[in-house]
């Protein structure tokens, strides 16, 4: 790393600050010495400009519209890799040999079935819960099975949970969904690859024959790729400071669950397709699109815009091309939730409102039509969303474990509140 400095002047004092380069991308001003030196702190709300820590997995250029997982860019891993294959290299840093990537899918698979008393769980929640509810309880609930993976100072262990993680999250998908339908659980089969075992254990009956579309199995697995890691994001933030208090890992990936609920992170998908469903006709559009200029209105267009995109996702090009090959094998043809979805991009991508603002679609805008054309229900689509970026936590969780400047992150607050006052008896209010 280049050392520069730069030189911040508060009232009289003034104190000079390193600034410390990448191997690309924007360069940062360490100021972890400056309340020290100046008794003040920094002020972000949003992190928009802080940098949280040091990382080697994921590089995003938001206003190129590029993203590199270990430096690799999404659309040749999209196109060429596999789910396992990228986990692999978000985990271990680099693209695996045969040889290990037959390793890895071993242990993987061999991972997949779920203590048979955590089915138990399930029949705990209510039958119209939301499967993100039942996947926070229940991921969270894995550190009370496997104890002999919770001691994070073992990197042995580490991979264990790590690997047991990825292996189960599908499973534990899967029995969420066929809860929410009420449906027999499907169990894990050894002989099916990632992807193709998932949609079995979603979409399998006992009564009949289930038959994998590897057309449908492909654009699961892509579908997974797209959504492995993306840095610094909120989830993954929240699953890094859980674990920095030294939690265990299946407690740290709840959190990271419970935070990509939300419609402006993981729920987002849930939302475009909600939206996309709501305007139901493209004479609509034109009603939404003012709707979402207008101040006085909290309607946004859900799958537009993104913090760090300030140009088309990358991961969204990838994701039209998925929805057309998925239509296109369902035999759907005229489908009026993507004609809306088309027609609403074209008019919002030449529209000098989102055009001004660089609201460019993100992933989420393409991935509920396609979730749906599997056959998905929309409360399942963020459970998706949690499997697929189990990976990205998990390896973020551990870079945080293993980087030797690693401390609890406790951030600082400007208080805003009452100054010292006294104490008066209720009699005296
Ligand atoms: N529709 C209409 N206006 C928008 C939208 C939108 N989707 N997104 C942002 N804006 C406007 C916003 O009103 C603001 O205008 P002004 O400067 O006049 O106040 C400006 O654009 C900047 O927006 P912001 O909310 O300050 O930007 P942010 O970086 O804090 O928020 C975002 C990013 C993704 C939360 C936001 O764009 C949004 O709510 N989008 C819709 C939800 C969505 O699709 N989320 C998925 C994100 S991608 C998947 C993931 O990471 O989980």
């Amino acid at each position: 790393m280049t050392e520069q400095s730069a030189t911040l002047k508060i009232g009289d004092k003034s104190v000079d600050l390193a600034v410390k380069s990448g191997t690309i991308g924007p360069d940062v001003i360490d100021i972890g010495a400056l309340y020290k030196n100046t008794a003040s702190f920094t002020y972000d709300p949003g992190f928009t400009s802080t940098a949280s820590c040091e990382s080697k997995i994921t590089y995003i250029d938001g206003d190129a519209g590029v993203l590199l997982h270990r430096g690799y860019p999404i659309e040749q891993l999209a196109e060429h890799g596999d789910f396992l294959e990228v986990c692999y290299l978000l985990l271990y840093g680099e693209l695996p040999t045969a040889a290990q990537k037959k390793d890895f899918d071993y242990r993987v698979t061999h991972h997949t079935m779920v203590h048979e008393q955590m089915s138990r769980f399930f029949t705990g929640f209510r039958r119209d819960a939301h499967p993100m509810a039942v996947m926070c309880g229940c991921v969270g609930a894995l550190s009370a099975f496997y104890h002999d993976s919770t001691d994070i100072t073992d990197p042995h262990q580490r991979m264990v949970a790590s690997l047991r993680m990825i292996a189960k999250m599908p499973t534990l998908a899967a029995m969420a969904y066929k809860y929410h339908v009420g449906q027999p659980f499907v169990y894990p089969k050894n002989d099916l690859d990632y992807s193709s075992n998932f949609l079995r254990m979603c979409f399998a009956v006992p009564c009949e024959e289930y038959v994998v579309n590897p057309v449908l199995s492909r654009a699961m697995d892509r579908i997974f790729i797209l959504h492995a890691d993306h840095e610094q994001n909120a989830s993954t933030s929240t699953v890094r400071l859980a674990g920095s208090s030294g939690a265990n890992p299946f407690a740290c990936i709840a959190a990271g669950i419970a935070c990509l609920w939300g419609p402006a992170h993981g729920g987002a998908n849930e939302a475009a397709l909600n939206m996309l469903t709501e305007i139901g006709t493209v004479d609509r559009i034109p009603e939404y699109i003012a709707r979402a200029k207008d101040k006085n209105d909290p309607f946004r267009l859900m799958g537009f815009g993104h913090r760090v995109y300030k140009n088309y996702d990358p991961r969204a090009k990838i994701m039209q091309k998925t929805t057309h090959e998925v239509l296109g094998e369902l035999g759907v043809k005229d489908d009026p939730l993507l004609e809306v979805a088309m027609e609403l991009e074209r008019i919002a991508l030449t529209d000098e409102y989102f055009v001004e603002k660089k609201l460019y679609p993100n992933i989420d805008f393409y991935s509920g039509i396609t979730l749906k054309a599997l056959g998905f229900p929309t409360t399942m689509f963020t459970v998706l969303f949690a499997l697929a970026r189990t990976v990205g936590w998990i390896a973020q969780w551990n870079e945080m474990i293993e980087d030797p400047q690693q401390r609890i992150g406790r951030p600082r607050q400007l208080y805003i509140g009452e100054p010292q006052r006294d104490y008066l008896p209720v009699s005296k209010r």
